[in-house]
Order: C-alpha cells, then structure tokens, then sequence
C-alpha cells in the first residue's frame, strides 16, 4: 500500500533555508514506511515527557512507544518524517478513521516535533504534507486533536484553518478538504457539519 510507497510522495530534500534554526542544513522530509519502525519510536522516546502526553493524551512510556511504532499498520497509515542530517525529528501522521471496506471520508491527523526543533516550521510542514496526501487519497475531513492548554497545537490548528470544539479538556479541530469531486453544494453541507468556526480559545 501507500505506506511502502511514500517515501516517493516527498522523495525531495528541502531547501535547508527555509529552516535556518536548524544551522547546517540537511532537512530532509519524507514518506515513513515499516522499515522505520525504529527510528519513529526513538524519536517519540526522544520527545520530553510533558510532550508525549501532549502527542498521545496520556502518559507514554518507552516500552508502549515501541510497541506503538513497531505495531503500526501501515496498510492504513500515512506517516511522514522531517530529518535533520540523517536523524528523525519531527513526524505527522494521518491515520483514516472510516472502515477500511468503505470509501475513506475522514482521517486523523497528529504531529510531533522534538524540542530543540520546535518553532522551526516542521509542524506546519508534516500539517500541510498530510494535507496534500489526503487530498490525494480522496479524504474530505480531517481531525485533530489537543489539551486545551496545548497553546502551540492551537496555533498550528489556527494557521491550517481548524474550526475548533472543546470535548471536555480536549479541543477537537476539523479541517474540511475540497475533494475532486465535491460539487459546490456537497462541500458547504459538510462544511457546515463540521464545528464551528475557531472560537477565542479556552483559558
Ligand atoms: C504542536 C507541535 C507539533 C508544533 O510543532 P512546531 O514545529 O513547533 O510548529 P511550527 O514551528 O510549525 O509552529 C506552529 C505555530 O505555533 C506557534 N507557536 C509556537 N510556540 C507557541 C506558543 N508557546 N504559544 C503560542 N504559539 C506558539 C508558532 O509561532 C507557529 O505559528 P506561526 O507560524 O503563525 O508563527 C509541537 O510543539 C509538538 O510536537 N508538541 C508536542 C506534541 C503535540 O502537542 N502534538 C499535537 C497533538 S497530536
């Protein structure tokens, strides 16, 4: 499936000046496949506690982050990693949520970004990168999830044109994607479907 092909969907490096606080250059994004199974999980090991909390919604440890990479199905899931010369620092991954049978409409979306690189862009990068894949894959909604003093998902999810919702302490944001497709009509009916638009966010 896709997850053994994508390392073709962005095969380019990119240009290290768009990156300039990772010095040196050496920025490489591409598609993740099963053989990186090891290196995803030594960098969501590598992420500070506070942000793997932030990344799964609980508390994670090694061996359950290990289980997790080494598990991934990859007949479903679209990964991409950023790397920095030669090392994975930052990964999105966009997981379909409808049953595989059936026509994929929506699909899940999360980022994590190793501290040291954060506010380099490599969030916004891995969003739009899923983005174009799933425009590509035909999926029309997609859903992000964050803690509601996740004050840098916040801003990613603004900046990528999120309508968000607070479920409790957890604030859902929903992208809608224009399919090929989608007659005009079709679009603003789900768009309407989706939550409302951004609200000032919570305290
Ligand atoms: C959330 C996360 C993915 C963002 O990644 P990132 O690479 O730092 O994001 P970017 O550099 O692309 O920046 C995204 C925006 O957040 C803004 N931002 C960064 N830190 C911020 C802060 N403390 N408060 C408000 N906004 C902030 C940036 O300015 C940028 O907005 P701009 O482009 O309009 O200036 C990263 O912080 C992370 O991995 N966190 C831990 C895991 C997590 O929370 N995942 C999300 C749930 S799945």
């Amino acid at each position: 499936m896709f997850g053994l092909r994508q390392g073709g969907f962005f095969g380019d490096s990119v240009s290290a000046t768009l990156f300039p606080q990772t010095s040196g250059g050496g920025v490489r994004l591409r598609g993740l496949n099963a053989r990186d199974w090891r290196q995803h999980a030594d960098h969501l090991q590598r992420l500070t506690p506070e942000d793997r909390r932030a990344r799964f919604h609980s508390a994670i440890g090694d061996a359950a982050i290990q289980g997790y990479a080494r598990h991934m199905d990859w007949r479903r899931a679209f990964v991409f990693g950023v790397f920095v010369r030669g090392t994975l620092r930052a990964v999105g991954e966009l997981i379909p949520m409808d049953d595989p049978e059936r026509a994929t409409q929506r699909a899940e979306v999360s980022v994590s970004v190793e501290r040291p690189y954060q506010q380099s862009g490599f969030g916004k990068m891995l969003m739009l990168a899923m983005f174009l894949a799933a425009r590509k894959l035909g999926i029309r909604r997609l859903h992000m999830l964050w803690h509601s003093d996740n004050e840098r998902m916040r801003a990613l999810a603004r900046d990528v044109g999120a309508r968000t919702r607070c479920l409790g302490g957890v604030m859902e944001g929903v992208v809608m994607l224009p399919g090929h497709d989608m007659p005009p009509r079709m679009a603003a009916a789900a768009a309407a479907d989706a939550p409302a638009a951004d609200a000032p966010g919570p305290a």
